[in-house]
């Protein structure tokens, strides 16, 4: 903790960036605790609420750092239908042959099909055209599912030892409220932003500066996402 603090007071903004191994852990996990004190993504607070507003607050103190002021919804050409169909094919397997649950959700290594891709497809140069930021050749890749209702994330920063910048691409929904289902819920400065992605649709976000969660997952409703972590160069 001690650590953290002296960096975030005496050194500004550019260090927070730079939190590498434990203290990026520590860093992410110290704001985890205090946004989930704010918010439940089961009943996200008002406009003008104490809870709003200090969510706000928080997304206003991260703001200066951020990579991408905002998260950026795409559909990115190599996200072709077949792409997308093998990739869900794909994330079904691994998640059911191997997922795990982590923080209400299911986690899995990626397979074949998803390296290919990342061979295949200069995922950094993506990331450079689409927000104007240099990044490396994404370095962690896994799929995520919410299979059952209930199943979400509660607001939270990733820790920067994950990655710098996301592409967490929608390969599967089922929904019976078309358009109403689970979201990606973002928290900026002006308050939440909520975007309902349908398959081969990505987000771009900055996830380790702006605060993030999943709402939770209805009756009869499915989601399954791929995500590429990316390091800025
Ligand atoms: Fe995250």
């Amino acid at each position: 903790m001690e650590e953290i603090s002296e960096v975030r007071s005496s050194h500004g903004r550019d260090l927070i960036r730079n939190a590498r191994g434990e203290s990026a852990d520590l860093f992410a996990g110290t704001w985890n605790k205090v946004l989930r004190d704010f918010a439940k993504v089961s009943s996200l607070p008002g406009v003008g609420s104490p809870g709003e507003t200090c969510l706000r607050a928080v997304a206003a103190l991260m703001a200066p750092s951020l990579l991408v002021p905002e998260p950026v919804r795409v559909r990115p050409p190599w996200a072709s239908a077949p792409q997308v169909s093998a990739l869900r094919d794909e994330a079904k397997m691994m998640l059911r042959e191997s997922g795990y649950i982590n923080n209400n959700k299911m986690n899995s290594a990626c397979g074949p099909v998803a390296e290919r891709l990342a061979y295949a497809v200069d995922l950094a140069a993506y990331v450079a055209e689409v927000v104007g930021v240099k990044v490396k050749q994404p370095h962690a890749a896994n799929y995520i599912g919410y299979w059952e209702a209930g199943q979400s994330l509660e607001i939270h920063l990733d820790s920067m030892k994950f990655s710098d910048i996301n592409i967490l691409l929608c390969v599967d929904r089922e929904s019976s409220r078309e358009g109403q289902g689970s979201s990606t819920v973002f928290v900026t400065p002006a308050g939440f932003k909520s975007e309902y992605c349908t398959p081969g649709e990505a987000l771009i976000f900055d996830g380790t500066c702006l605060p993030h969660g999943r709402t939770p997952i209805g009756d009869g409703e499915t989601v399954t996402l791929i995500n590429f972590g990316f390091h800025a160069l």
